[in-house]
């Protein structure tokens, strides 16, 4: 280093310590807290609360309408309405008392949400193609969700993954063809209960959870259980998958504070990254093993001749015959997907139906009258006979409504750009 070098470093380092100073640290950083509880509080004072109010602040030069909502608390937003099994309700009388009442904006932590109840308005967002995404969960992507097609992002995978479900799931001709086996599990639901005897109480949602999952594992594994057979080792696995379901369940459908306050996200206050750790291992060996069955029975069918598809698994298995090769975790998180939504949705929404009939007599009544004039007393209910069951539709579809079998916000929607809705 030269002499003149020196004479400057010597400079400098002589000012640095005149401004690195105590007194002049505590100033800054008494500054720096007094911009930031300013700013928290100008961002808190809109409509909609903090996170709504950061956005209209740093956007400051377009013209926005905002949307009415609840300013919530500084900070956490509107966390504390959230937080309860009847936030639904809680949401309502917000918007009642915002007079939000098409579309009411609130803040979940850093988080911008949205709510409506108003149909047109509803269409509107579900229909953009700009809500394509979903918020960010920590249980779904812990939960390998984000590969799956509920979570995965918006693009070339999730469709193929839409394609490949809308064909072999959902359509109208795999329908039909698992008929047989959804009459089969509903005759081992009524002979469970027929065995139990009138005296007996039981938990009818036992019966559906697992009937339910029995559905998915047929229609998904290509397994059967059989419910009326309580000490099967196949229904051992049944009632394993069942706990790992239910699990999942609540880990999904659970608010975690660390979504929408990033920097509480290492602390794992509600053991949410640590359960949804546990838990993947867990469904990771399950699924895997049934993959490896699959796959075992796949090549020695090769040998003996070209073995149809029967289920889920053996058409995920194929597509590495495709474009559309998967990996193993990929394979994995897609089977747990489908198990794991189309289990407890059901279970959820029959008992709810069941539910209401019971505390609407006059609707059951009707229920049966339909049921004796489009079925008849002595046969059974056919699938074919579902399109004439207009009363029973009407119903279900009632149900769906006041009751839909999903937790609040788990089917949220993301916008990956701004856009305007409902004029703001
Ligand atoms: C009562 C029954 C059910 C109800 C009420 C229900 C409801 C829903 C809702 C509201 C969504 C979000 C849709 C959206 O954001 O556009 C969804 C997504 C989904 N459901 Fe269901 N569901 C049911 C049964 C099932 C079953 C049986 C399966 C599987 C066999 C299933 C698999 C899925 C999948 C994979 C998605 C993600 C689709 C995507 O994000 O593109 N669901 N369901």
């Amino acid at each position: 280093m030269s002499t003149s070098e020196s004479l400057w470093l010597l400079y400098f380092t002589s000012k640095c310590s005149a401004i690195l100073s105590p007194e002049n640290i505590t100033f800054f950083l008494l500054s720096l807290c007094f911009v930031w509880l300013s700013f928290s509080l100008l961002s808190w004072s809109y409509p909609g609360g903090h996170a709504w109010g950061k956005y209209y602040l740093n956007n400051w030069n377009y013209h926005y309408n905002t949307i009415p909502g609840p300013r919530g608390f500084p900070i956490i937003g509107n966390m504390n309405l959230m937080s309860s099994s009847l936030a639904h309700q809680r949401l309502e009388s917000v918007a009642d008392s915002t007079k939000a009442k098409r579309i009411m904006a609130f803040s979940l932590g850093e988080t911008r949400a949205i709510v409506t109840c108003n149909p047109d308005v509803a269409k509107e967002i579900l229909n953009s193609s700009v809500f394509a995404d979903r918020p960010i969960k920590q249980s779904a992507y812990s939960l390998m969700f984000n590969q799956a097609i509920g979570f995965a992002p918006f693009g070339l995978y999730w469709r193929t993954l839409r394609k490949v479900s809308a064909t072999h799931v959902f359509s109208r001709k795999q329908i039909v063809a698992t008929e047989a086996q959804r009459q089969k599990i509903a005759d081992q639901m009524v002979s469970v209960v027929a065995s139990l005897g009138k005296d007996n109480e039981f938990e009818v949602r036992d019966i559906l959870k697992r009937a339910s999952l029995n559905n998915m594992m047929c229609l998904v594994f290509g397994r059967e259980y059989d419910l009326s057979d309580n000490n099967n080792n196949n229904n051992k696995e049944l009632d394993e998958l069942s706990e790992l379901v239910h699990e999942g369940y609540e880990l999904l459908g659970q608010l975690n504070w660390a979504d929408h306050l990033p920097w509480l996200a290492f602390l794992d206050l509600q053991k949410i990254r640590r359960r949804c750790s546990k838990l993947v291992l867990k469904v990771n060996q399950f699924v895997s093993r049934i993959i490896t069955e699959h796959r075992v029975a796949q090549s020695s069918s090769n040998l003996t001749g070209p073995r149809k598809f029967h289920d889920f698994v053996d058409v995920l298995l194929s597509l590495s015959e495709t474009n559309y090769k998967l990996s193993d975790l990929d394979t994995i998180a897609i089977l747990w997907e489908m198990i794991f939504r189309g289990t407890d949705a059901i279970a959820i929404l029959i008992e709810w139906i069941l539910a209401r009939v019971v505390l609407h007599q006059d609707i059951q009544s009707k229920m049966h009258e339909e049921l004796d004039e489009v079925v008849g007393k002595k046969q059974p209910v056919k699938e074919s006979d579902i399109p004439s069951l207009t009363y029973l539709q009407a119903v279900i579809k009632e149900v769906l409504r006041l009751h839909p079998p999903g937790p609040l916000l788990s089917w949220a929607r993301l916008a990956i750009t701004d856009t305007i809705i409902d004029g703001h």
